[in-house]
């Protein structure tokens, strides 16, 4: 992404930077040497063999759109199965001309998320790497989606989260599927620069957006959303920014249709910020930073971080799925908001949770930070930065029941979490999978891991891979 660096690596290297400059890595395709398609409609082709698991799945049917593994390569559990739902009601709600307002509804994913879209293209690259224990920093939904793919395709999931930082439902999926589970004493931007320390240091594969190969399968939610709209293109895509994976992917998506001639436009990008972690608004919209060629000017960027120290300020959002403050895909996001045109903004968490109520009253549940784009709607409509006539498509990016907590405290008051006191005694279920608490530094870490940086390697067991338990589903293809 440095084009004073503009070195390249091939795709069998393992690598969440670029190896001279630090600087974030892009994956580039030579498209001539690629079959893709003439036609995006030529991709309806492969819903008549959706028995062969690769066809099936949401993401891996556009595979000729992100070509960088062998059929044989693919960790796919049926990700993508989600729909473009034409929200009448809402849309009639906020004003909108009648079916002009659409809902990606991604919580209809196996772990209850859009992360599965990206996970099975960056488990893909692992196993293509030869890669066994994997990890990430999470404020919930990563880790749920990690361990879901580890589980069922024979790796250790390792992943970091913060103290008391995320919703009930992302814990219990990353605890129930087997996920190692490190609790650190500290906030989501932390835990992230913990697990790349940690992940250098012992060889684990990252999973994090700052791996390019999770942003190659994030594209096909705009692949999917064309395919609900036959092939037309939106006038707007609007999408909550955290780690601002996702609306990179979304920018790269439309640069290389628009490069390959199979759009003949390109939808508008709005990302939406929750106001308690809004660091991509201000360094827009209050500090001017654009990509410029791809020439940014960090040095604002650095200064605003700098400030942010000094001032010992830490992210706050009820919508804790985007409560991030120093979002690695910065300099990608600011490139997906030239390619698509973008404009950011940022919505209260009060704002965010009667935009969830609405979504929820009209049939279509979601988390909060997903709510953020309805919010944000409301809010863009009101400035007539979006027009009532235009056609919207938001991201719900996960699903209701991830944080049921947040539904019953706007519904009743009642802060379910703050209820619940410990039991004297604690008991657990024979196969309880407790989340170790653990301090911020990497020794601690690598004392709670069990794992020692001479001990490991990827010839050392994991305990799944070689044995995998009659009782476990292992997926193979
Ligand atoms: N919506 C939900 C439900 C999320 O979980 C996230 C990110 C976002 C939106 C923002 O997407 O990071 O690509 O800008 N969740 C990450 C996680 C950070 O760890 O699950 P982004």
């Amino acid at each position: 992404m440095n084009p004073a660096c503009a070195a390249t690596f091939d795709v069998s290297q393992t690598l969440t930077g670029c190896a001279k400059c630090g600087d974030l890595l892009d994956i580039r395709y030579d498209w001539s040497k690629a079959s893709v398609p003439k036609r995006l409609k030529d991709f309806e082709n492969r819903w008549n063999n959706r028995r062969f698991p690769l066809d099936h799945s949401g993401v891996w049917r556009f595979r000729d759109l992100l070509p960088f593994a062998a059929d044989a390569m693919v960790c796919t559990i049926g990700e993508g199965q989600t729909f473009l739902q034409n929200a009448q009601c809402l849309g009639r709600q906020l004003g909108m001309w009648p079916g002009q307002l659409y809902l990606q509804y991604e919580g209809f994913n196996p772990s209850g998320s859009f992360k599965d879209n990206g996970m099975t293209a960056a488990f893909t690259h692992a196993r293509m790497v030869g890669a066994r224990r994997v990890a990430c920093a999470s404020t919930g939904n990563t880790s749920a989606s990690l361990a879901v793919y580890a589980a069922l395709n024979g790796f250790q999931g390792i992943v970091f989260i913060g103290s008391g930082k995320i919703a009930f439902g992302k814990l219990s999926q990353a605890l129930d599927y087997g996920a190692l589970t490190l609790q650190i004493e500290g906030d989501f931007d932390a835990c992230l620069r913990r697990v790349r320390d940690v992940s250098a240091q012992l060889g684990l594969y990252l999973m994090n957006s700052v791996n390019p190969f999770r942003l190659e399968g994030q594209k096909s939610i705009m692949y999917r959303i064309l395919e609900g709209l036959s092939w037309d293109v939106p006038d707007w895509i609007i999408v909550p920014g955290g780690n601002l994976g996702n609306c990179s992917a979304f920018g790269k998506a439309f640069q290389e249709l628009r490069d390959l001639g199979l759009v003949n436009k390109v939808p508008r990008l709005a990302i939406i910020n929750a106001s308690g972690a809004n660091t991509l608004n201000t360094v827009v919209n209050s500090l001017g930073v654009t990509w410029n060629n791809g020439h940014v000017d960090m040095s604002k960027v650095k200064g605003l971080y700098a400030g942010m120290d000094e001032a010992n300020y830490h992210p706050h959002t009820l919508a804790s799925a985007i409560e991030i403050s120093r979002p690695v895909n910065l300099k990608k996001a600011l490139r997906a908001l030239d390619v698509m045109k973008g404009v950011v903004t940022e919505v209260t968490d009060d704002e965010i949770l009667e935009a969830k109520a609405l979504i929820g009253r009209y049939g279509f549940g979601c988390e909060p930070a997903s709510a953020a784009t309805i919010a944000g709607l409301i809010k863009l409509l009101a400035s007539q930065t979006i027009s009532r006539s235009e056609r919207v498509a938001c991201i719900l990016t996960g699903h209701g029941l991830k944080d049921p907590d947040a539904t019953v405290y706007y519904h009743t008051g009642v802060k379910t979490k703050e209820a619940k006191q410990p039991p004297a005694e604690p008991t657990w279920g024979k196969r309880a999978n407790k989340p170790i608490q653990v301090a911020d530094d990497v020794q601690s870490i690598i004392k709670a891991l069990g794992m020692s940086q001479t001990t490991l390697d990827n010839s050392t067991p994991t305990g799944y891979v070689e044995t995998p338990s009659a009782n476990l589903p292992f997926v193979e293809y």
